[in-house]
Parts: structure tokens; C-alpha cells; sequence
């Protein structure tokens, strides 16, 4: 099953967005297996968005992402990688569509509220840099067992 990597970033965690973030891709029926409220550090950051790092934004991108908190986590199911882009929509919060959780939540590029991994690779790494895999938990869900 397809597993990515997807973080409430520190603007998020400030802005109490944890829940409702979690609760949408509940909501959608896809797995939580994986979580963690952290700090990232200096090198985690670097590491984590090294595909930018000639960007003119790496460092704004590398001191926003480390002053404060984030959740970290990795969800399971189908096409959960390219899904999760959706849900999350376009960077640019002020081009992404209402109903995403950028385009609900967010306004500025810079402070977009989620990350999520863009491919099976970036998904890979991004899994392995923050966690280890004893630490994601995959079991049966069995709702019936809980309500009867
Ligand atoms: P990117 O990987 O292009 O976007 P996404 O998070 O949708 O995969 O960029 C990583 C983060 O860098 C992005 O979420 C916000 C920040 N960023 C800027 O601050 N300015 C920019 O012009 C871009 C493209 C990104
Ligand atoms: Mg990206």
C-alpha cells in the first residue's frame, strides 16, 4: 500500500490546524501510521528540503520550518501520495482552490500550513529521514468491533 509524508508546519501548529488537518484525511479513509510533534532541527531542514537549496527561498524556507514545532506524519492508502497534493492543493495558497486545505486555510506561500511529499521517491526519503520504520504501526481497522 502506498505510504507519504505529509507535516503540519509550524504556522499550522500556532494556528491550532492540527485536528482539522488529521480529520480530513480521516475523513477520506486514508491510515495514520505514523506521528510526531517535533523540532526540526537545522540539518533536518536542509536535508529534508535539499531539492531547493539554490532557491532564493531555501533560507526564509529552512528558518521558518525550524522555529517552531511541527507534526509529523505518514499516512497509507491508494495513490495517498498524488491524493494528499490534491487535498492539499497548489503552494501558492491564493491560487489554491476553496475546499483544499491550503485554499481554506492559508494566504502566503511561505506560510502554507501543510507539506506533503509530490512523488514516490520524495515519499521514500522524506518517510525515512523522519522516522524509523519500527516506529510506523499498520493494522486492521474493524469499526463494527467498536460500535456494537
Ligand atoms: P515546493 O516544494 O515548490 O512546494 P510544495 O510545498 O507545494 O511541494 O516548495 C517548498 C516550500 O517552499 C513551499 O511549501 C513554500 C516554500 N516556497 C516559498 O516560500 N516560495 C516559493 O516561491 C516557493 C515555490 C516555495
Ligand atoms: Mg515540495
Amino acid at each position: 500500500m502506498e505510504r507519504t509524508f505529509l507535516m503540519v508546519k509550524p504556522d499550522g501548529v500556532q494556528r491550532n490546524l492540527i485536528g482539522k488537518i488529521i480529520e480530513r484525511f480521516e475523513q477520506k479513509g486514508f491510515q495514520l501510521i505514523g506521528a510526531k510533534f517535533m523540532h526540526i532541527s537545522n540539518e533536518l531542514a536542509q536535508n529534508h528540503y535539499q531539492e531547493h537549496v539554490e532557491k532564493p527561498f531555501f533560507t526564509e524556507l529552512v528558518d521558518f520550518i525550524t522555529s517552531g514545532p511541527v507534526f509529523a506524519m505518514v499516512w497509507q492508502g491508494e495513490d495517498v501520495i498524488a491524493k494528499s497534493r490534491l487535498m492539499m492543493g497548489k503552494t501558492n495558497p491564493m491560487e489554491a482552490m476553496p475546499g483544499t486545505i491550503r485554499g481554506d486555510f492559508a494566504t502566503v506561500k511561505s506560510k502554507n500550513v501543510i507539506h506533503g511529499s509530490d512523488g514516490a521517491e520524495s515519499a521514500a526519503r522524506e518517510i525515512a529521514l523522519f522516522f524509523k520504520e519500527e516506529e510506523l504501526i499498520t493494522y486492521q481497522k474493524n469499526i463494527a468491533a467498536w460500535v456494537n
